[in-house]
């Protein structure tokens, strides 16, 4: 399998952190840090709905991607306090979260919820990043390859041959999740080849080749060039880190492969 045929991504996921007035002084700090980034790695940074806007604003010359947290599987309607993928595409949003483990685990999101939003997602022009990971008790009862298995075939359940090579999958294992504790590579790599060989028995050899797969769960400026280095890792998602211009730039500089 080789890496050169898919996109190196970096996505930040800033969670329910941040004002908009932030993004200018964040943004001024982290660019030249990363000079010329944009050659090795699409950067994306997923904010809160209401930090969009100012977010695309600012990102926009810097070619920084904006992506959402969240999107409803409804097309629209009476679902209040809900945001819809046209919403998001309307204003330029680019790429969206789904199945985010706080989202299943805090707000009851299902497989089934989460393969709506991934076909909500797809059925317009979103990149959706699918969320996929175990527990520790799910890792220690052996039972990791199953689960993640599982999580991706409902997500992708019903997706058409011709769709999913715009989705990116995202491999957090949740007891890695704001804890401190990361996976060794060796151990995401593993997950992260096994997720690959899902893709590729639902959708062959060349999905399999182009579908990004990344890890989140405690990355930071530390572990990242190994992690990174793995070679079924294309990339992260990364929570607490993407907040610190100093920190995510040093993540996006260990994604350059010169
Ligand atoms: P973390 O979060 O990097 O703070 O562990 C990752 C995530 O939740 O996507």
């Amino acid at each position: 399998m080789n890496k050169r045929y898919r996109r190196t991504i970096i996505a930040g996921n800033w969670k329910m952190n941040m004002l908009a007035s932030g993004i200018k002084p964040f943004t001024e700090e982290l660019i030249p840090l990363v000079p010329d980034f944009h050659k090795w790695c699409e950067t994306v940074v997923c904010v809160p709905f209401p930090l969009l806007p100012e977010a695309l604003r600012v990102f926009k010359s810097y070619r920084i991607r904006v992506g959402a947290q969240n999107m409803s599987q409804f097309e629209s309607g009476a679902y209040t306090g809900e945001v819809s993928s046209a919403q998001l595409m309307d204003i330029g949003v680019g790429y969206v979260i789904i199945g985010h483990s706080e989202r299943r685990e805090l707000y009851g999101e299902t497989d089934m919820t989460v393969n709506k939003k991934v076909h909500a997602a797809l059925n317009g022009s979103l990149c959706p990043i699918i969320c996929v990971g175990e527990t520790l008790v799910q890792r220690e009862a052996g039972v990791t390859n199953n689960l993640v298995a599982t999580q991706l075939k409902s997500a992708l359940y019903g997706v058409q041959v011709d769709k999913p090579h715009r989705a990116v999958i995202a491999y957090e294992p949740i007891w890695a999740i704001g804890t401190g504790k990361t996976a060794t590579p060796d151990d995401a790599q593993q997950v992260c080849r096994e997720i690959r060989a899902v893709i590729r028995s639902l959708y062959g050899a060349h999905a399999a080749r182009v579908i990004p797969v990344l890890y989140g769960g405690s990355m930071n400026e530390k572990n990242a060039p190994d992690l990174l280095a793995q070679q079924d890792i294309d990339g992260g998602l990364i929570g607490g880190a993407s907040l610190k211009p100093a920190s995510f730039a040093a993540i996006i500089n260990a994604a350059n492969p010169f």
